[in-house]
């Protein structure tokens, strides 16, 4: 058998991305040196960006299984060295595309990422359940995602997206772990244990900005952020970091919590951000014999629609109805959204349909607002 050429082996291992910022190891400057002796064993040293790197059992596996595949291989060995500082450098000028530190890359102009705000009036509707899953759904449909917890103080989405582990930071760019395909940060992977976070405004604020800026996100087509209940700091401090943000509320059937979802809507009047939508969740409850009990009553989620599209003076539609679903609550505590653990139950059904719709308009400048204010003439 012919031996392989080292060009042939980089091409290989150019099939190998790394398992964060999930690029090829090739275009990351993460392959040192390469060699192949007679006898077939190939040697390679992968640069890691910091030494305690999490996945780099993963990253060994991959790497060996490339060189594997390549005919004329008989054996792989692979070192793990680390990076130099120059070398990070290099790396995190490399993935900012160029554009200066501590940027928000969706709030550039031109930026094609979607940004959804999930926010609702009241807590415990659902919001979080409910980014968890359509964050599921849309990586399920393709598309790039990411989820920022920007529950500070109620830090849920580690627990039901099943991301453990303290995320790996280069220098201060932080690579977020991926957990169903989705991107996603949280403070929950930064305290230890189960500790509460107790801050003031200004470290929330602080917080979020972090998460957008310092992270490292990469190319996404949508990003979902999980808002805590209410028209608080955080809710400003989106409205100030993503002015173009797409609010998405949630709320239940109940008409209290519908009036509270309404002044939440209403505050993008101020905000200037658009209402993209209202989900319904906790709508019925399927009785074995197929009849449809409505624990909250009904209505809520139609009742919002309508007054904010009256308000706001532009169509906000009603994009589902989320059942009450035990395999969503289990899931949630399993960490396996109930989209990939049960995609047949109703609530599964339902939320894939919201996540269509969402999907259908997940890229490009078209109907959003581009924060101008037109000038008087
Ligand atoms: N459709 C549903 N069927 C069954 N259980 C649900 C459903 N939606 C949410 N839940 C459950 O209700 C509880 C509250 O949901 P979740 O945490 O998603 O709400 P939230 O709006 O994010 O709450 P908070 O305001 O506290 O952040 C959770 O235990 C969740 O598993
Ligand atoms: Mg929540």
């Amino acid at each position: 058998m012919s031996r392989p050429t080292l060009d042939q082996l980089t091409a290989a291992l150019a099939g190998v991305n790394d398992p964060e910022i999930r690029k090829p190891i090739t275009e990351l400057g993460m392959v040192g040196e390469l060699s192949l002796d007679d006898a077939g064993v190939a040697r390679v040293t992968i640069l890691l960006t910091v030494a305690a790197c999490p996945l780099k059992e993963t990253l060994t596996r991959d790497v060996t299984a490339a060189l594997v595949g390549v005919a004329g291989v008989s054996d792989v060995q692979v070192t793990l060295g680390v990076m130099s500082d120059e070398q990070r450098a290099e790396l995190k000028t490399m993935l900012r595309g160029g554009a200066p530190e501590k940027e928000i890359p969706f709030s550039r102009p031109g930026s094609l990422t979607r940004v959804y705000a999930v926010a609702s009036g009241k807590g415990g509707v659902g919001k979080s359940s409910v980014t968890a899953n359509l964050a599921a759904a849309l990586a399920q449909q393709g598309l790039k995602v990411g989820v920022v917890d920007a529950d500070i103080y109620g830090f849920s989405i580690p627990r039901m997206l099943g991301v453990s582990g303290t995320p790996t930071q280069v220098d201060d760019m932080i690579m977020p772990p991926v957990a169903h395909d989705v991107k996603v940060i949280s403070i929950g992977m930064f305290v230890p244990g189960n500790q509460a976070v107790v801050w003031r405004g200004p470290m929330l604020h602080r917080a979020l900005n972090q998460f957008l800026a310092d992270v490292y996100w990469g190319d996404l087509d949508v990003l979902l952020l999980d808002l805590p209940p209410g028209t608080g700091d955080i809710a400003i401090s989106t409205a100030q970091l993503l002015p173009n943000a797409e609010i998405l509320l949630v709320t239940t059937p109940q008409t209290a919590a519908a009036e509270v979802a309404e002044r939440a809507g209403a505050i993008a009047t101020q905000t200037r951000q658009r209402v993209v939508g209202v989900l319904e969740n906790m709508s019925w409850l399927e009785l074995p014999d197929g009849t449809r009990q409505e624990l909250f009553g009904s209505g809520g989620g139609a009742q919002v629609a309508e007054s904010l599209t009256r308000l706001l003076g532009s169509e906000v539609p009603l994009l589902g109805q989320i059942p009450l679903d035990i395999s969503l609550r289990e899931g949630a505590d399993q960490g396996l959204p109930v989209v990939i653990g049960n995609p047949t139950s109703p609530a599964a059904t339902a939320l894939r349909g919201v996540a269509k719709s969402l999907a259908s308009r997940s890229r490009g400048l078209a109907g959003r607002s581009l924060g101008l204010t037109p000038t008087g003439r």
